[in-house]
């Protein structure tokens, strides 16, 4: 079973359903204690009774010194890690709970904020719509849901704090009904943009901000190397340029996770493709590229070994 860095055991204070599929945990020290500090946008890695590590967004202020609030999408789809947690914990129990961790964070100097939400991707953005009231700053936050019944927080979205701030759509399923971000992202601004949700929302949001400064636009994902696996992947070569070896990457086995059975040392962070931690040379083959991060300039000399794939049957990266 992989091991956590310096676990936490946290009791889960309350769980509660918040929206259809969506279930709330407040966790809290045994003790009573502060917690670790965050800053908007940190997630925690938590373990499931099954084992299973899955990563959740922080959704409450990081001004709370007491508990981390995170919120649970019960996905039967999914590879069983949230419905595990749902399923099978309730309040009072303990769970095995990483420090948290920011690859998210909200940039300091930035004048103003757009906030882009799909379904479950409000948590962090939450956080942040929290920490920015607090600090008196200006943001405007898009929640994006199918119906009333999936959308979390309403009655705290609904708080004189986020009066004027929100704008809540929702689709009932349908992408004819979608909502139009482009009368929004169409003139770049001082804004930066924060972004999170499912896939298709983030590649609307990237094709919709390609004249945006690069640093401006921020993705996060819980995607992935399984999730982001696709039917038909196979496995392919990678080799170090540096080093002369040569490994197989197996379908459904992201180049990171070669890389580091293997014994090499690679930094990463999100490990979804979107916070550019694992940018890697290219130095040849032709890269499948699965990220949110690389321009299409620079798609041809670098990789992003966290998701990307090879459709070459070797590739060549510079380690
Ligand atoms: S670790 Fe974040 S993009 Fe690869």
């Amino acid at each position: 079973m992989t091991a956590l860095p310096a676990p936490l055991m946290l009791r889960i204070a309350s769980a509660e359903k918040v929206a259809a599929d969506i279930h709330s945990f407040e966790l809290r020290a045994p003790s009573g204690e502060d917690l670790p500090t965050f800053t908007a946008g940190a997630h925690v890695t938590v373990r499931s009774p099954n084992g299973s590590l899955r990563k959740y967004s922080l959704c409450n202020d990081p001004a709370e010194r007491g508990r981390y609030v995170i919120a649970v999408k019960r996905d039967p789809a999914g590879r069983g890690g949230s419905v595990d947690l749902v399923d099978r914990t309730r309040a009072g129990d303990t769970v095995e709970v990483s420090a948290p961790h920011n690859a998210f964070e909200l940039a300091g100097k930035a004048p103003s904020f757009i906030l882009v939400a799909g379904g479950i991707g409000i948590t962090p953005l939450m956080s942040m719509a929290r920490s920015l009231n607090g600090e008196g700053r200006r943001y405007t936050l898009y929640y994006l849901t199918r119906s009333p019944e999936h959308t979390a927080f309403r009655d705290a979205l609904q708080g004189a704090d986020f009066g004027g701030k929100v704008v809540i759509h929702h689709d009932d399923g349908d992408p004819a009904r979608a909502f139009d971000l482009w009368p929004i992202l169409e003139k770049p601004s001082a804004a930066h943009v924060y972004c999170c949700g499912p896939r298709a929302l983030l590649e609307a949001v990237r094709d919709m901000t390609g004249h945006w400064p690069p640093a401006a636009i921020h993705f996060e994902s819980f995607i992935d190397a399984g999730a982001a696996a696709r039917p038909g992947d196979k496995p392919f070569g990678v080799r170090l340029a540096k080093s002369g070896d040569r490994f197989e990457v197996p379908a459904g086995v992201s180049i990171l996770e070669v890389l580091r059975s293997r014994g090499h040392e690679a930094p990463s962070s999100c490990e979804s493709g979107t916070c550019g931690t694992c940018r890697t040379r290219l130095v040849s083959g032709e890269a499948d590229h699965r990220d949110l991060v690389l321009t299409e300039d620079e798609k041809a000399t670098q990789i992003m070994i966290c998701v990307s794939r090879a459709r070459s049957p070797e590739i060549a990266i510079d380690r």
